[in-house]
């Protein structure tokens, strides 16, 4: 049977490629971003492109009542979600005291709260036909504390814990729960985050390998998926062994431009 997911972000980067990976499985689309044009042009590639059917619903998610908004869009269209993939997000470089605030706080409304929000309204369906799965994009980040990228960093903790209890609290309900933690990977991320310049996304991984990747440690029911193998070393099994009071400074030194 026809799957349908619902990806936030889906107007770039990881979301637009996990967009393709699921309309190439034949599955159909819900696709929410705040650029029109850039959800039409990708409805159009999809659809052209397989036999599925693609609904956009322009929406900036840090907006008041914007996951209700979302999940309402889904219901008056008699569509029922099978996966959710909460992706989009947006980071922010620079020292946390000299930062807009209202910038941080709207980074938390996104990478946080139309996170938990959406989560919360879609598994009620979810928890009643005993089936789905949610995909966060968390991040490397989220497992380390990050100067340069104080709340962007904190954001991403936030989204891997919670990725870990709501997985252990659903399995009983045959509900899935992966948080994809990527490295660098090369999209509109960087200039968004103010970031450009830097080396950090030299070696960047692309939206594509990284969309695969999370894609299918969802589908195989992973819970953590480090998508960079260098990193997933670094942090499963080097990182214990660093003490806890140097790695502030090495964040740092690694975030700076
Ligand atoms: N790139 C990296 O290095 C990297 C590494 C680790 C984790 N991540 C995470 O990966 C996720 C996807 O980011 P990306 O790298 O693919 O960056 P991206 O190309 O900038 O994509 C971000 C997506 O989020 C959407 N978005 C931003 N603000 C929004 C808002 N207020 N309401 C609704 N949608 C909004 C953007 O669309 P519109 O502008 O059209 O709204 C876009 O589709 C994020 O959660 C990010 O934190 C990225």
């Amino acid at each position: 049977m026809k799957k349908i997911a619902l990806i936030t972000g889906a107007s770039s980067g990881i979301g637009k490629e996990l967009a393709r990976i699921h309309a190439s499985k034949n599955g159909d689309l819900i696709l929410i971003a705040r650029r029109t044009e850039e959800l039409e042009l990708l409805k159009k590639e999809l659809e052209e492109k397989h036999a599925i059917k693609v609904w956009i619903f322009v929406k900036d998610l840090t907006s008041k009542n914007a996951a209700k908004e979302v999940y309402e869009f889904t219901k008056s269209n008699q569509l029922e979600v099978d996966y959710l993939f909460n992706n989009a997000g947006f980071g922010g470089h620079g020292f946390f005291v000299d930062r807009p605030i209202a910038k941080d706080l709207e980074m938390i409304d996104l990478n946080v709260s139309a996170l938990v929000e959406l989560s919360h309204l879609f598994l009620q369906d979810m928890k009643k036909r005993k089936a789905g799965k949610i995909l966060n994009t968390a991040s490397t980040a989220g497992f380390l504390p990050g100067p340069l990228q104080a709340t962007y960093f904190a954001t991403k903790a936030f989204v891997v814990s919670f990725s870990e209890a709501l997985a252990h609290e659903l399995k009983p309900h045959n509900i899935g729960v992966t948080a994809l933690c990527p490295g660098p990977v090369k999209t509109e991320f960087e200039k968004t985050a103010g970031m450009t310049g830097g080396n950090l996304f030299e070696k960047a991984a692309s939206a594509k390998s990284t969309a695969e990747k999370g894609y299918r440690a969802m589908e195989k029911g992973k819970v953590i998926c480090i998508s960079d193998p260098v990193l997933n070393i670094l942090i499963q099994y080097i990182m214990p062994f660093i003490p806890k009071a140097i790695i502030p400074g090495m964040v740092q030194k690694m975030q700076t431009i």
